[in-house]
Order: structure tokens, then sequence, then C-alpha cells
């Protein structure tokens, strides 16, 4: 478990502004419990709420704060250990001395919380079935008041200070990149033909635990790349089949990274292949270009689907002209998610707080068509915002046959030639991105993703 934290002041400074910005509330934050597999202390790894780690900073579990923003009073709540806990845990920081790491002096038992709240304290939305219980039994409300009268103002506040990165979260944003990136490189450069994908788990599970992080999120390994959060590993490599490796490291700190690469089992890509890498690859080039401040990220997807468009015109898939195939939604067929989403403490940042508050913000609102609902990031960038671009190509056979019998992108689609590749899988390839008043920097050390690049790198492989 994860004990670093930045120094108090980053914290202090933090609550201040939330402070100043929430005139006379009382705010209740829930950090989170142990979280039990099959029997009660059997735990899943402990990860404490990210908006918990954003304000306290401590990764320690049955910990909560509430502040009082009349007085500016910062209370943490929690038990001490006793006797009967440290026979099985060890002596362990007191928190005392852990509240004084992240500057808060109060900490009080945690029976005293209750005391402290009343009929209008603010709370952000729950997405443990056991905090919708905490928060019910604790404001004595029912439910259904907790599932749907979480705080709006303490939401956008939380999203208007979290959504921008100061310096040292980008310092430690690169940590967690540039350990992603080196885990994909050990996979791509030690996968072989006639392994299955639990053996390039393996890989990335033996970088991870040597750095001792945890993963930003449980990763995605397949030749089966078209099937967009594939999470079971039992197919072997085979000759021609493509790997789609989707996987993060967090920092120390726990900010998360998250990257894609597509490489080829054998040591060059087929010709197919390559076309419709290169076509994913233009798409991200196209994107990255476009990721300015001011330029909203709608925009931006859009924009890189008519580029991914044009490749797939080129080669004779689609027909007719890209930005009227986009318009019409034909890229839908090929691209039926995302360009990227938010990154910082969570891998989608704030996803738990609502993606209309975290990605849209007041002035848009998420679209709920095939497609663009499942962007998660669609508002105007803004310097200090931390992307990640991750453009594909899915070629899902069930989807082919949706649209032709409903007789859709006829104009657009050249179903006979599309077909032919039915069974072709599918390409993602993502990096992450921090949005500067001087362009778009690249989080963590460059991994390949040209084709000539990837190949040199499989055709060292013995
Ligand atoms: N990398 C997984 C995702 O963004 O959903
Ligand atoms: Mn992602």
């Amino acid at each position: 478990m994860s004990i670093h934290t930045f120094e108090a002041k980053t914290y202090i400074e933090r609550r201040k502004i939330l402070i100043e910005n929430l005139e006379s509330k009382t705010i209740l934050f829930l950090g989170n419990r142990e979280s039990s597999v099959n029997f009660k202390d059997n735990w899943y790894p402990f990860r404490q709420d990210s908006t918990f780690l954003y304000y306290f900073g401590l990764n320690v579990p049955n910990i909560d704060v509430v502040i009082n923003t009349s007085n500016g009073n910062v209370t943490l709540f929690g038990d001490e250990l006793t006797i009967d806990d440290i026979i099985w845990t060890g002596t362990l920081p007191s928190l005392k001395e852990l509240a004084e790491k992240v500057g808060i002096t109060d900490v009080q038992p945690a029976n005293k919380l209750q005391s402290t709240l009343n009929n209008h304290t603010l709370f952000l939305p729950p997405y443990r079935p056991e905090h919708e219980i905490r928060l019910s039994e604790l404001l004595q409300k029912d439910i259904e008041f907790i599932r749907t009268r979480s705080s709006i103002e303490l939401i956008e506040q939380v999203v208007s200070q979290r959504n921008f990165k100061s310096k040292e979260e980008v310092k430690t944003l690169h940590d967690a990149c540039t350990l992603t990136s080196k885990m994909h490189f050990e996979v791509m450069s030690k996968a072989k033909l006639g392994m299955h994908e639990f053996d390039l788990v393996s890989i990335a599970q033996s970088f991870r635990g040597k750095h001792d992080v945890n993963f930003s999120f449980l990763p995605i390994c397949t030749t089966q790349g078209h099937v967009l959060h594939n999470h079971s590993y039992v197919n072997k490599l085979n000759k021609g089949d493509m790997v789609l490796l989707d996987a993060g490291l967090e920092s120390n700190l726990l900010y998360a990274g998250d990257m894609t690469r597509t490489f080829p089992v054998e040591r060059k890509f087929t010709a197919i292949q390559a076309d419709l890498y290169q076509i994913v690859l233009n798409a991200q080039k196209e994107a990255i270009k476009a990721s300015r401040i001011g330029n909203s990220f709608v925009d931006v997807h859009l924009k890189s689907a008519e580029t991914t468009v044009q490749g797939l015109i080129d080669i004779g898939i689609m027909k007719g002209n890209a930005q009227e195939a986009v318009h019409a939604g034909a890229h839908t067929m090929f691209f039926q998610c995302g360009l990227g989403h938010l990154m910082g403490l969570d891998v989608h940042d704030m996803e738990n707080l609502g993606e209309q508050y975290v990605g849209y913000g007041n002035s848009m609102v998420k679209s709920k068509e095939f497609g663009l609902k499942s962007l998660r990031l669609g508002r105007k960038l803004e310097e200090g915002f931390v992307i990640t671009i991750e453009p594909g190509i899915y070629i899902i056979p069930q989807l082919i046959d949706k649209f032709y019998s409903e007789q859709k992108y006829f104009d657009f689609i050249n179903y006979n030639e599309l077909n032919k590749f039915r069974n072709f899988g599918g390409i993602r390839i993502e990096d992450d991105y921090l949005i500067k008043s001087s362009g778009i920097e690249l989080l963590g050390e460059p991994l390949a993703k040209e084709i000539k690049d990837i190949e040199a790198i499989r055709s060292n492989i013995s």
C-alpha cells in the first residue's frame, strides 16, 4: 500500500481553495474501506478514493474527513490501532502522525463523526454500495436521497480544481507514464508466437511487481482487439495475429498512466494490418495536432474520425466524402467509442462525479448518439488538462450485419470489401498528453509506434 504523499502545503493549499469557494458549508468526505473478495477478511488491494487523495493524501482505510468552511476546520475521523489490531498489523504510524503529514491537526475518534453533520451536509456521489449505506446512516436519509442528492456545487468545485494539473502533479503523471511505457516495451519485446495472452499479462505483472506499483485499471491484452474492453487472456498467439495491449501503471502517488499499442505476433505486419495501422496512426497524429487550447475535444474527435474515414476511402473499404460520412455517423462502423478522456488520479479522471460535469461542463451537453455517447471528454481544452488520445479501428462482425440489415451507410461503406475483413480484429494506439499554452506535451518516455520502429523491436525476438 503506497504511503507516499506530497508535502503538507500542497493539501493545505487545495483545501484552502475549496473552503474559499464553498462558503458556510459542512462537507463530508468518506474515505474508502477495505473491500472483501470472498469472505470478510480476504480483501482486494486497498485503493483510497481519488478525491480523498486529492485533498487529504492518505492512502489509508477507515478514515473520513469533515470540513467546516465557516471556520475552516478540517477534522479527520478514525480510530487509532488497538492492541488487538497491532497483533495482526504490527506497529503503524498513528493517525495523528499521518494527519500531520498532510497538514491536519484535528483528529477525532470515528464515533464523533455523526455529531458534526447536519441536514445540509454536502457529499459527493457514492460509487460503492457500502458508502451509500454509510451515508444513509450518517445523514439519516434514505438510500434514494443519497443516490440522487449529492451536491452539484461540491462536484463542480472538485472538478474545477482536479481538472487542472499542477507542476508536481504533472511530474508524477510523467512518472506513471514512463513506467507504463517501459512496461509496454517489455511486453512488445518479449511476446512470442505460441505464447498465450496470459503470458503477456504475466510479463506486465512482473514489471509492475518489481516497481511496487499498481495497475491503473485491469489490463486489456488480446488478439481480439475489436472487443473494446476484453479482460480474458486465454487465446494463443498465432501466426498472423496482432496483440492489442491496453494497460497502465500508477505512480507511487497513485496518479495513472494509460497506453495502448497494437503489434504483430510475427516480425512484420501483414499488408492489410499495416494499412489499417497506418490509418489509426494518422488519426492519432491529426488529433494531436488539433488538441490545442480552445478547441473542443468533440471537434478533435470528429476531425480524427474524418482522417480515419479518408484512410478507409483510400483503401476502398469506405467511399464518398469523408466529412459527409462522419456527419452521417458512418465512421461508427469502425470507431464506436471516444477518442480519449481526462486522466489524473483516476485513469478516467473523476468519472465517479459524472461525465457531464467533468468532461463537458455547463456549456455543452453530452450527446446520446451511438459513438458520441461514449466520448467521455467533449469540452474545450484548457491549459493543465491531461488527456489520452486513443483512436482505433474495430471491425465487429455483428455490427457489420446489424448496420447492413438496417441498410445503414450504403452511400459510405463498401460492404463487399469490408466483409473480406470481417474477422480482422482491431487496432488502437493510445498515448497521454498535457495541454499547455505552448502546445501539447507527451507524458512519459516515448514508445515506438511507427510501423518501422515496431517491426524493428519485433525483429529482435529470438
Ligand atoms: N484504457 C482503457 C480505457 O481508457 O477505457
Ligand atoms: Mn484510455
